[in-house]
């Protein structure tokens, strides 16, 4: 096996699926995911905040799970899936389900913390799909995240639509499969 040395001069070429699209890019040996995002790829949607995996603005997800993209080295996502608030809307910008909840309850403010926020919530409502949280499980979730505009509670009532919506589809494309299983049987 050959070792390649890389000195901080040495750059990476990384290729990652970004949103559903074959993106490349250098990076140095350090950069971070979010400089490498922001300023090589143009994707501007992920935010900086502290830059120490506190607050929660720069989560997206890694091969469909949130992390925090401030404590990720751009090298590590070398040939992964990346998703970002850029992808949530479909390609004619229709805002998804929960971006739209989001509006609907003003659940946001400045909108800084909100691309992690909507990263972190998809994540996690794919995760508990079959069933409806109870409040106290969002703001479980919600914890990672710091809303400097603290507008938790219109966050809260955003994502617990979302859930019931989804749950209550779910439920009837569920009945309606039985129901065609039930008629094909008859
Ligand atoms: S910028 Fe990554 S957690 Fe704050
Ligand atoms: S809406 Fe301003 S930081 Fe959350």
């Amino acid at each position: 096996m050959t070792t390649v040395k890389l000195t901080k001069e040495n750059l990476h070429q990384i290729s990652v699926c970004l949103n559903g699209r074959d993106r490349q890019g250098a990076a140095e040996p350090r950069m971070l995911l979010t400089d490498w995002l922001r300023h090589r790829i143009g994707a501007t949607g992920t935010h900086v905040g502290c830059e120490h995996g506190i607050c929660g603005a720069c989560t997206v997800l890694i091969d469909g799970v949130a992390q925090r993209a401030c404590l990720t080295l751009a090298a590590q996502v070398d040939g992964r899936r990346v998703d970002t608030v850029e992808g949530l809307a479909s390609e004619e910008g229709e805002l998804s389900d929960l971006q739209q909840a989001f509006k609907r309850h003003h659940a946001l403010q400045c909108g800084f913390c909100t691309p992690g926020i909507l990263m972190s919530t998809s994540d996690w409502l794919n995760r508990i799909q079959g069933r409806v949280p109870h409040e106290q499980e969002v703001r479980n979730m919600l914890s990672g995240h710091l809303c400097r505009c603290t507008g938790y509670a219109p966050i809260v009532a955003a994502v617990m639509e979302v859930a019931q919506n989804r749950y209550d589809q779910r439920g009837q494309a569920t009945s309606s499969e039985q129901n065609d299983k039930e008629s094909s049987h008859a």
